[in-house]
């Protein structure tokens, strides 16, 4: 019976996950090295929950009840007493492999360690732990909140017992679950991330404006965003470090990152978080 979540970063995905966690019910330990991302990110559950509100779309109980339930600090000892944690750290395999060796160590036996990875082997993941079995990928949309879907992706020891609580734990988010292998980039960003990097090739080489480009698959293809807009809102750094792991995994040039993608990386223009990607955000 999973009760106690833990949540590791405090980003866009991390601040995402433990307010819907905690608004399912769940008791929410949120952790990050950083005292400034765990403050802005309770400052932006607060204001999400209270403009929910405000709209009507829950009453005021909630939101007390949700807040009360979150419990946020930089020290990793609170995680010690989790039945399942969520990793959404940086998309960097180094930075969860480590993450992974200490929370085998910090977490008690029996709980489980999942990663919210959008593109990372799960299998590889899984294997930083002596609890490979335990381990397992639960891989949310950007904004967590609304976006209704959860990839489960099992590593090659994920037991069924394991599997079966994720799915559980999942479907109590509101969210419905799918089931996919541990292939380079799972199903979601294989399919989506390739289109995005396609639509930066067509700013590239100057084919369109990125206004235009928008439009085009807004209009044309009912999108609620078009793929740079997109883009911007998961973040450039995040848009090029899955396209390697596509590019690396598959050894097939089809996934080869733009280099104007890369350009805007090495620039810092790392979409709505810096304040410029493709689009202003000032
Ligand atoms: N947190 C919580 N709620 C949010 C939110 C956030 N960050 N951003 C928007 N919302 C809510 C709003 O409160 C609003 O709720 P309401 O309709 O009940 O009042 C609702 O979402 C719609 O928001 P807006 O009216 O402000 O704006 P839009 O109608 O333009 O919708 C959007 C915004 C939901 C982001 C929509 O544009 C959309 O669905 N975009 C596509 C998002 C997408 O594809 N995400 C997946 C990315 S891939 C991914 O995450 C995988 C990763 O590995 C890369």
């Amino acid at each position: 019976m999973i009760k106690v979540m833990g949540v590791v970063g405090a980003g866009q995905m991390g601040t995402g996950i433990a307010q819907t966690a905690a608004m399912a019910g769940f008791e929410v330990i949120l952790y990050d090295v950083s005292d400034q991302m765990l403050s802005n990110s309770l400052k932006f559950i607060k204001d999400q929950l209270h403009r929910g509100k405000e709209k009507g779309k829950w009453d005021e109980q909630l939101v007390v009840e949700s807040l009360e339930r979150i419990q946020a600090g930089i020290k990793k000892d609170p995680l010690s007493v989790c039945d399942l944690v969520v990793e959404a750290a940086t998309e960097n395999k180094q930075v969860k492999f480590s993450l992974f060796k200490t929370l085998d160590e910090v977490v008690k036996k029996d709980a489980i360690l999942t990663s919210n990875t959008s593109s990372i082997s799960i299998t590889e993941i899984a294997s930083q732990t002596k609890r490979p079995n335990k381990v397992m990928g639960m891989h949310f949309m950007n904004p967590v909140p609304v976006m209704k879907l959860v990839e489960g992706i099992r590593g090659l020891e994920t037991n069924d017992e394991t599997y079966n609580t994720v799915k559980s734990v999942a479907e109590k988010m509101g969210k419905t679950f799918i089931n996919v292998s541990d292939f380079p980039g799972f199903a979601v960003n294989r399919i989506l991330m390739p289109m995005i990097n396609e639509a930066i090739f067509v700013l590239y080489e100057g084919i369109a404006s990125p206004h235009d480009i928008d439009t085009a698959m807004k209009l044309g293809t009912n999108q609620p965003m078009g793929p740079l807009a997109l883009a911007d809102f998961v973040g450039l750094d995040t848009c090029l470090a899955i396209m390697d792991v596509l590019y690396e995994g598959f050894k097939d040039s089809k996934y080869r990152p733009c280099p104007l993608l890369k350009n805007y990386v090495m620039a810092g223009r790392l979409g709505k978080k810096s304040g410029k990607g493709f689009f202003n955000y000032a």
